[in-house]
């Protein structure tokens, strides 16, 4: 899901009811996205885990990198 293995690249709204989910660190080093309304958790790809009540994975844009430092979001 994402053009570079370091880089991920998503719309920053939970898909339960649109809260915003909050990077935070997990045991063993690792990460997850855990949104702070409901509790749905959303792996580092931003794919839910099926715990929490939203539906689906977090929305991935067309995106493209210009450059090595910019992001353009709504082209490919
Ligand atoms: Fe994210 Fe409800 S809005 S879990």
């Amino acid at each position: 899901r994402s053009l570079l293995p370091d880089v991920f690249v998503a719309i920053g709204q939970c898909t339960h009811q649109g809260c915003t989910p909050q990077l935070r660190s997990t045991p063993g080093g690792g990460g997850e996205f855990l949104c702070p309304c409901h509790t749905s958790k959303f792996d580092l790809a931003g794919r839910v885990f099926r715990a929490g009540p939203a539906p689906t994975n977090l929305v991935v844009p067309v995106y493209r990198f210009d450059g090595d430092s910019r992001v353009v979001v709504g082209e490919a």
